[in-house]
C-alpha cells in the first residue's frame, strides 16, 4: 500500500502535478489545461478554464458506465418508519426531472436557490438538480428560525426556495412553511417561486401564485440535461457564522470541489465504489453536504441519509442498528452524538446487538473529541477511531488519519496529520511560525487546496479579512492549537467568539446582538459554558436598564425564548443570569474570558487591566447563588 509520507511528500514536491492527477477522475467537459491561476480571487484559482458538471459526475457517468442498478443513497427514517433504496438510476431519473422543474420556474445558470429542507431524499436531490442546472443552491439547516432564514435569502437572492412542509424532531413536528412564509415576509428580496415537498405530518398552507407542489412539478417537467459550467463557477453557498451577526457565505466551486472530494473518499475514509459511506450528519451542514452528497456519488459509494438520532430513536443502539443493516463501511459522525449514547448506554451493551464487524472505522468532527469519549469508544469498537479537523469553508479535511494510506495511529485528543493539499502550522500574534508543541494560531499556508472556499458571496473583502489580513500568506483558520513532534495537529479551540453547541458551529455575537434588542437589557455577554453532552453551551450574562425593577426570572424566560425565536432552537441557548454589572478592563473591554473561567467553574486570576475587581466577586457570588 501506499503509504501517508510518500503521498503527502508527493504532493509537497509537486502540487499542481499531484492535482493534476487527482483531477483525471473526474469527467470533464473541456479538460484542464492550467491546474492553478495564482492571480484570481483572494488567493488563486483552481482548473481555470476548465469545464464540467458536478451532477453529471455524481450521476451520470455512473449510469453510463454500467452502474445504474447500484444504490447511490439509503434513506432511513426511524421519524417516519420508512426505509428506501435508491439506485443511481434512480436518483438520475429525479434529479433530470426536478431539474427541470427548476428550469420551468426559470432558474438558469448562476441562479441561486435556498433550501430549507430536513433529511429527506429530495433535499440531496434539488441540490443535485441545481448542480445540473449549473445554479447555486444554499441550504439553510432546519433548526434556524425565520429571521435567520430571511438574512440568507437576503443575501443569496434565489429565484426559487425549495422546502418541505415539515421536519420531524422527536416528540414534535416542526413546520417548516410558516417558518419560510414569516421569512419571505422578513426580508427585503422575494423569491418568485416556491417548490413545496409535501410530507404527512404537517401538510403546508399553499401561497396562491408562489407555492408550487414539489412532487406534481416534478412529475410535470421534462428531465433536464447537464449544463456545462466552468470550473470556478459556483456550486454552492454554504452560510456560516463568523463573528459579526451578519452570516458568512462560504462559496463552493465546482471544478475543485469535485477533485478533492472524490480524491478523499478512498485516500481519507477508505471507501471503494459500491461501498457504503455513511455520515451521520444533517444536508444543512458541511459534512452533509460533503459527505452525504458530493464526495460518496462523485465516488460512485453508497451514501446513507439517516433522519434520526444517536439516541431516542428508538434507543441509544440505532447508530450500530444503521451501521449493521446497510453494512455500513465507515461511519462519520460529530462527538456529541457518541456522548449523547454514552450518557444513555455507559458500557456500550447494545453494540452487542448489532453485528458491525464489516464497519472498519468510526470517523469524528464538528468539534474537539475530548479524550475521555475518543478512548470510551474506541475500547468498545476495537477499530480506528479518526478524529478529523475541517471548517465549512474547507468543506473537506484538513487532518485526519487515512484509512486508504496506512495511516490509522490512535492519538486521542490530537486531529491527526494534515491531508495532501493542506501545510498547516501554528504562528505567534505576529506571524511568526512556532516551535512544535507550542498553540498559537493554526493555520494553512497559502494557496488552500481545491475544494476549498475561494471567496464569500459577493463579498470577497469580507473573505481577505475575515481569514487572509491577519497573516500574509496564509488561511487563519480562527483555530486555536499546535502542530506536534510528530506532525500531528491539535485543535484546542476558537481563537474568535465562535462557539461550538453539539457540532454546531454558532455565533456568541448573533446571540449577544439579541439579548441587547430586549427592551430591559443594558449590556450583556454570552459565554460558552461546558456542557457533558453537547461540548458547549451558550450562556448569558446580562445587566438591567437602570430602573427596572422586574423580576429577573422573568426577564432571562423572555431572554431564552427571544433567541429560540430570532436565532433558533439550534443555539440552545436555555440559560442567563442577571448579574448588577460586567467585567471590563478599564478601556471598556467586556472580560468574557473571565466570566467562562468563572462559569466553568475553573481558577480565576484576576487581570490586571481590570476596572473593578469587586465586580468578579459579584459574579462568582452570582453563579454560587443558582
Ligand atoms: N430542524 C428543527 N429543529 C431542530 C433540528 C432541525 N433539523 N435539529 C435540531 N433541532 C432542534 C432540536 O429539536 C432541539 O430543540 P429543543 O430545544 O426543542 O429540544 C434543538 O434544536 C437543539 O438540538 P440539538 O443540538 O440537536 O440537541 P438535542 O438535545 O435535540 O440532541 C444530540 C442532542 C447530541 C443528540 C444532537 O445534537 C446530535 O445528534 N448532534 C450531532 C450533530 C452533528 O451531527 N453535527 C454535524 C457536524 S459534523
Ligand atoms: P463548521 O464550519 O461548522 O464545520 O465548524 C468548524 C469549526 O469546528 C472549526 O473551526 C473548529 O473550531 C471546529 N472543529 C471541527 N472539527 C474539529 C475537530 N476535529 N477538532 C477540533 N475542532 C473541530
Amino acid at each position: 500500500m501506499v503509504d501517508y509520507a510518500a503521498v503527502y511528500g508527493q504532493w509537497q514536491q509537486a502540487p499542481e502535478a499531484y492535482w493534476a492527477e487527482c483531477a483525471k477522475l473526474i469527467d470533464w467537459d473541456v479538460p484542464p489545461t492550467k491546474i492553478f491561476e495564482p492571480a484570481s480571487g483572494p488567493y488563486g484559482a483552481w482548473f481555470p478554464g476548465a469545464m464540467l458538471n458536478t451532477s453529471f459526475n455524481c450521476l451520470d457517468r455512473h449510469v453510463k458506465a454500467g452502474h445504474g442498478a447500484r444504490v447511490a443513497l439509503i434513506w432511513d427514517s426511524p421519524m417516519e418508519g420508512r426505509l428506501e433504496h435508491i439506485t443511481y438510476s434512480q436518483a438520475l431519473a429525479r434529479v433530470e426531472k426536478i431539474a427541470g422543474a427548476l428550469a420551468a420556474l426559470g432558474v438558469t445558470k448562476g441562479d441561486r436557490v435556498v433550501g430549507y429542507m430536513p433529511m429527506v431524499p429530495e433535499a440531496a436531490f434539488t441540490m443535485l438538480a441545481c448542480a445540473r442546472l449549473g445554479a447555486i443552491h444554499s441550504m439553510v439547516f432546519g433548526g434556524f428560525a425565520a429571521p435567520e432564514l430571511a438574512a440568507r435569502i437576503n443575501d443569496a437572492k434565489p429565484k426559487v426556495i425549495v422546502a418541505a412542509s415539515c421536519g420531524l424532531e422527536p416528540g414534535r413536528v416542526v413546520a417548516y412553511k410558516p417558518i419560510l412564509d414569516m421569512a419571505i415576509g422578513l426580508s427585503t428580496h422575494k423569491p418568485s417561486a416556491c417548490l413545496i415537498f409535501q410530507r404527512n405530518a404537517a401538510r403546508a398552507t399553499m401561497v396562491a401564485g408562489l407555492d408550487h407542489d414539489f412532487i406534481e412539478a416534478e412529475a410535470a417537467a421534462a428531465p433536464h440535461a447537464p449544463v456545462s459550467v466552468l470550473a470556478t463557477d459556483p456550486l454552492y453557498i454554504l452560510y456560516t457564522s463568523g463573528t459579526t451577526g451578519r452570516p458568512k457565505g462560504v462559496v463552493r466551486d465546482n471544478g475543485g470541489h469535485a477533485v478533492a472530494l472524490n480524491a478523499t473518499v478512498e485516500m481519507v475514509f477508505g471507501v471503494k465504489p459500491g461501498e457504503v459511506l455513511w455520515a451521520a450528519a444533517d444536508v444543512g451542514w458541511a459534512v452533509g453536504h460533503s459527505y452525504i452528497v458530493y464526495a460518496p456519488l462523485l465516488a460512485g459509494v453508497t451514501a446513507v441519509m439517516y433522519e434520526g438520532k444517536p439516541v431516542g430513536t428508538p434507543d441509544a443502539g440505532a447508530f450500530w442498528r444503521v451501521a449493521a443493516q446497510h453494512k455500513v463501511k465507515t461511519l462519520f459522525t460529530a462527538p456529541t452524538a457518541l456522548r449523547a449514547i454514552k450518557q444513555q448506554d455507559p458500557e456500550g451493551k447494545l453494540i452487542a446487538n448489532y453485528d458491525i464487524s464489516g464497519c472498519q472505522a468510526l470517523f469524528l468532527a464538528g468539534e474537539r473529541c475530548d479524550p475521555p469519549t475518543a478512548i470510551w469508544i474506541q475500547e468498545l469498537l476495537q477499530k480506528p477511531v479518526i478524529d478529523n479537523w475541517w471548517q465549512t469553508e474547507t468543506g473537506w479535511p484538513i487532518t485526519a488519519r487515512f484509512l486508504g494510506l496506512g495511516l490509522t495511529a490512535f492519538k486521542p485528543g490530537s486531529g491527526g496529520r494534515p491531508c495532501p493539499g493542506y501545510d498547516v502550522h501554528a504562528l505567534d500574534d505576529a506571524g511568526e511560525l512556532l516551535a512544535p508543541g507550542t498553540i498559537g494560531n493554526l493555520s494553512i499556508k497559502l494557496p488552500l487546496p481545491p475544494g476549498c472556499g475561494p471567496t464569500l458571496w459577493e463579498n470577497e473583502q469580507g473573505y481577505r479579512n475575515a481569514y487572509l489580513n491577519s497573516f500574509p500568506g496564509w488561511y487563519r483558520t480562527g483555530d486555536a492549537g499546535m502542530v506536534d513532534e510528530d506532525g500531528d495537529v491539535w485543535v484546542m479551540g476558537r481563537t474568535d467568539d465562535v462557539i461550538n453547541v453539539a457540532g454546531h458551529r454558532l455565533s456568541t455575537g448573533t446571540m449577544e446582538e439579541v439579548l441587547a434588542g430586549h427592551i430591559d437589557v443594558a449590556e450583556c455577554a454570552v459565554i460558552a459554558k461546558a456542557d457533558a453532552l453537547k461540548g458547549e453551551i451558550p450562556f448569558g450574562l446580562v445587566v438591567l436598564k437602570a430602573g427596572c425593577n422586574r423580576d429577573p426570572l422573568d426577564v432571562q424566560r423572555e431572554l431564552v425564548a427571544l433567541v429560540r425565536e430570532k436565532i433558533g432552537p439550534v443555539a440552545a441557548f436555555k440559560d442567563a443570569l442577571v448579574v448588577p454589572r460586567l467585567p471590563k478592563t478599564r478601556s471598556g473591554k467586556i472580560l468574557r474570558a473571565t466570566m467562562r473561567k468563572i462559569a466553568n467553574g475553573e481558577v480565576v486570576a484576576v487581570p490586571a487591566t481590570i476596572e473593578d475587581p469587586a465586580v468578579l466577586e459579584q459574579i462568582t457570588a452570582a453563579f454560587a447563588g443558582r
